[in-house]
């Protein structure tokens, strides 16, 4: 029997491309749709016969019968909110217990990381990263630094367990002089939260996959948030707290890198951006503000106004490298269907110097853009490549040129129905 392989999902940006989107649209290629990395600060947002959810935690496969979903050991979850979001599906008329999986290994968000992640925040003054504010820094700090709890723990001795790291961390709370703060309510809701993922499947679930591909089932990786803003390899230290790359399937999984197969990585025909730390495309002027309106760029999980710029080459053939990247899917073509030109950042410059390798700081780097003509036509209706305006075409060719990676999917809005394939 062949074995199965494991499809990566990416984000090769800074998050928010709309990843839920697709992974619905490709789930049904799929036997397993798994979470590999991050937690409640994603929001996948999926639109289809007129309702819209917003996923945190829960694969973005959840929608289709028959299929199993599975948060891995990479990601990190807030029980408290895992039942709101649960509970929302459950009254939406889908199965969960059933169908969704948790890794034992995954690490548990307390009420009080969150608090430390804003008492951590507060004493960074000007330096602030512009977190969520779901606790997910302390959680993987705390990963890193051995004295986490995981999902498993809940199965034995958990509330002495509980007890013990949140005294911990009322202790760095007081050090850090941060103690006008009150969790009643929360912690009430979170034991809550405690009580509902205790009637899920815990389990092994590197095991569980690894026992799938065996038998010749495929696995769709679901990444969160993007490659920028990896904690290696994005523009560090305004990142997030996880491996948001290609080899976080691996690690946040438990698969060898032989299992993984096509890396599909997905992009917005502009650029966005939310929280703090260097964005060389930004625009502070109309055009900026305009992408933004257009594209509905705010925050799914915080309602943050999201930062907007045109596309930007350098970020993306750094993550084609660093991911290994196969196929790239470009999402909201349509956002930019009104302007008569269309910008694309094809090197960043800082005092004379210009460059088209990411730098090790982005910071003070401005863009060299390439202008191209705009195709001002509505996409929204279109259904196949065939009906493509010319200069939509051509911004397309450009992009895979540039690129050296073809362009197999595009999206011209949020229905199921707008994602067209290419070739
Ligand atoms: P954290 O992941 O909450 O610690 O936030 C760290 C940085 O990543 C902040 O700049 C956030 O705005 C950003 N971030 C985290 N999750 C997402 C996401 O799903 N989309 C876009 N940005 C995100």
């Amino acid at each position: 029997m062949t074995r199965g392989k494991v499809d990566a999902l990416l984000g090769i940006v800074f998050g928010d491309e709309g990843k839920g989107k697709v992974v619905d649209v490709f789930t049904p290629k799929y036997d397993i749709v798994a979470r590999f990395a991050g937690g409640p600060n994603a929001g996948h947002t999926i639109i289809f016969e007129g309702k819209k959810f917003v996923l945190r935690s829960i694969p973005s496969g959840i929608f289709a019968e028959n299929k199993l979903n599975i948060i891995g050991n990479g990601c990190v979850i807030a029980p408290d909110l895992f039942m709101q979001e649960a509970r929302e599906l459950e009254t939406a008329g889908y199965d969960l217990k059933n169908r969704l999986h948790i890794s034992k290994r995954a690490h548990l968000i307390l009420p009080t990381h969150r608090v430390l992640d804003r008492a951590l925040e507060a004493a960074k003054g000007k330096n602030k990263v512009g977190t969520t504010g779901k606790g997910i820094g302390p959680t993987y700090s705390e990963k890193a630094s051995r004295t986490g709890l995981r999902v498993g723990d809940l199965l034995e001795n958990f509330e002495e367990k509980y007890r013990t790291l949140k005294a911990r961390h009322e202790e760095t709370l007081r050090q850090l002089h941060y103690t006008d703060y009150d969790i009643t309510e929360e912690e009430r809701l979170w034991l809550e939260g405690v009580a509902y993922m205790r009637q899920f499947s815990l389990v092994d679930t590197e095991i569980e996959i690894n026992r799938a591909l065996r038998e010749g089932k495929n696995v769709l990786a679901e990444g969160a948030q993007g490659t920028m803003l990896d904690i290696d390899h994005g523009t560090y230290p305004f990142v997030s707290s996880s491996n948001t790359v290609c080899g976080g399937v691996c690690t946040g999984l438990g698969v060898p890198p032989s299992a993984i197969g096509e890396v599909f990585g997905i992009f917005k025909a502009y650029s966005t951006r939310v929280g703090s730390g260097p964005f060389p495309v930004e625009l502070f002027d109309e055009t900026g503000d305009r992408i933004r309106e257009i594209g509905h760029e705010y925050g799914a999980v915080t309602g943050r106004n999201r930062r907007c710029g045109w596309v930007d080459l350098v970020a993306l053939k750094y993550a084609i490298m660093v991911n290994g990247v196969t196929q790239l899917i470009m999402m909201k073509g349509d956002v930019l269907d009104t302007f008569p030109t269309i910008r694309a950042c094809v090197a960043y410059q800082k005092d004379g110097e210009v460059t088209t390798d990411m730098p090790f700081d982005t910071e003070g780097w401005t863009a060299v853009y390439k202008d191209l003509p705009g195709w001002q036509t509505d996409l929204t209706h279109l259904t196949s490549e065939a009906d493509f305006p010319q200069a939509f075409k051509d911004y397309i060719a450009f992009l895979e040129r540039e690129l050296e990676t073809p362009i197999t999917i595009v999206s011209v809005g949020p229905d199921r129905a707008q994602t067209i394939s290419l070739k």
